[in-house]
């Protein structure tokens, strides 16, 4: 296929935390990937900073190491890893103290692209960007990249973005929800902005609800004291899920660029409604046989943190006013699988006789696994023997309609690096929008606190617990089936 890829720049990007998990595991290998596509321009550097003791020949082996654990396909390509490594260096930073800054200072070339991914706690930003001024290393081109968690409440996350703002204006803010990054979640605004057929359709004339479901199959095991102090609701409603609801409810931007689709997106949070508490409802994992249940994993008995959230809530605006949006997310699920649902209302009048069963439209989009769209439609019956209607699906799996073309394996942080560099914030969440997602998220969380609320518990392998099919059934719908 002929690389429509937009170039990038030259540039020195600076990780922070560059000898940690996600570096190793996420942001390094798939750098990897970028410079072996040919989107890392010779001469541009990688630079690791954190507190190891080591120098850049060490650094060199870390990463060596890294691609080999965490790498794909591409690991095997021996003179690739060398020539990658090539571009790598290291300094010990001491993010809140004196050591390791004047050489940072002196290794940055200020005539190019520079970055600084800040790959650490959220405690340490107001260090980072303290000292990257106080040193001179960052000036007003410079870009900095935060991660999530970007708070834990509303008042935690206004006090990130001031004190990101006190050294850096918002265009050189890039807050990361790798979300955005993912391939098909970016199809969901061509499939909505680049077809005629599905606009007219695409409101409370139409639309009986929509659903969407993040379905894990992993515990929390490994990273049970990050989650116990988080839970479902910040880890992924918050963020991820938002985002998914946000590309799919918002207006058509006039463009799309990263002020006109935020703006859009940022209409929409602030025209959620309050959620009644019924309409919310929290899950835990049990244990099942050998596996250990979510108190296990969290190394905590009494915890009372969900690793499951549905909820039913309403945007109130023209668009959508009266169309319930059903969101559940959990961990220990029984598949892996991420979709959208649009549920569109049945038709007003049937006018085959003895046909009495529900038709009805279902756009599915499918973010993963198995990428892929599909539309359910009615048909007739193939055979003889009069109008029997049945509903079948109009499938377009991407792999199979595209064929290798589908299979891109660009991860989501690789992609959002590269726009990092090129200095484009579409995919990127501005600190209005964590705010107003956090306004949304707090009383949620804090009505649970005040209740003393008590996750249900469901089994592992399951779809959730039980009250989270009645969240929909005694509203006469039923969610979608969770089938990897
Ligand atoms: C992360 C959450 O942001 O997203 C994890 O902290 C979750 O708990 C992960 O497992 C899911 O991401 P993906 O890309 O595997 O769907």
């Amino acid at each position: 296929m002929v690389s429509r890829v937009i170039p990038v720049e030259e540039f020195d990007l600076v990780i922070f935390g560059g000898t940690g998990d996600l570096a190793r595991r996420k942001i390094l290998p798939g750098l990897y990937r970028r410079f072996l596509s040919g989107q890392m321009p010779e001469g541009s550097r990688i630079i690791g900073a954190a507190r190891a003791d080591i120098d850049s020949d060490g650094y060199r082996q870390m990463i060596r190491d890294a691609i080999a654990e965490f790498g794909g396909e591409e690991k095997s390509d021996a003179d690739g890893i060398e020539k990658f490594v090539a571009q790598l260096h290291y300094i010990p930073v001491d993010a809140k103290g004196e050591q390791g800054w004047k050489e940072l200072h002196d290794l940055i070339r200020f005539e190019l692209v520079n970055a600084f991914y800040f790959s650490v706690a959220p405690s340490l930003f107001g260090d980072l960007a303290e000292r990257l001024h106080l040193h001179k290393i960052a000036d007003s081109s410079s870009r900095v990249v935060v991660e999530k968690p970007f708070g834990r409440d509303l008042e935690t996350a206004k006090a990130l973005n001031s004190t990101l703002a006190k050294h850096f204006d918002e265009k050189q803010i890039y807050r990361i929800d790798h979300y955005l990054g993912k391939e098909t979640v970016q199809n969901l605004m061509a499939v909505r902005f680049g077809n005629m057929l599905f606009e007219p359709l695409w409101n409370n004339h139409y639309v009986d609800h929509i659903q969407i479901t993040v379905a894990e199959t992993v515990g929390v095991g490994g990273r049970g004291a990050y989650y116990d102090t988080s839970g479902a609701m910040r880890d992924m409603v918050q963020n991820h899920l938002m985002q998914l609801l946000c590309l799919i409810a918002m207006e058509a931007p006039a463009e799309f660029g990263a002020d006109a689709v935020r703006d859009e997106k940022l209409k929409v949070i602030r025209a959620l409604q309050d959620i009644d508490p019924h309409h919310i409802v929290r899950g835990q994992y049990d244990a099942d046989g050998d596996e250990p249940s979510y108190r296990e994993d969290a190394e905590n008995l009494k915890s009372h943190t969900e690793s499951f959230v549905a909820l039913r809530c309403e945007i109130a605006n023209w668009r959508w006013a009266g169309v319930p949006f059903y969101l559940r997310t959990g961990k220990k699920l029984k598949a892996r699988t991420s979709e959208i649902a649009v549920v569109f209302k049945d038709i007003g009048h049937s006018i085959f006789p003895g046909d009495e069963k529900r038709h009805r439209n279902i756009l599915s989009i499918q973010l993963q696994p198995n990428e892929g769209i599909q539309l359910q439609v009615t048909i007739k019956e193939p055979g003889p023997g009069g109008m029997r209607l049945i509903d079948v699906p109009l499938d377009m799996t991407f792999a199979e309609a595209l064929g290798p073309d589908a299979e891109d394996s660009t991860d989501a942080y690789e992609r959002l690096i590269m726009d990092v560099i090129r200095g484009n914030q579409t995919l990127f969440m501005r600190g209005d929008e964590v705010e107003a997602a956090w306004e949304w998220t707090d009383p949620i969380i804090n009505g649970w606190k005040a209740r003393n609320d008590v996750p249900k518990h469901y089994d592992a392998g399951s779809a959730g617990p039980e009250d989270a099919m009645m969240l929909m059934h005694r509203e006469g719908r039923r969610w979608r089936e969770i089938k990897g």
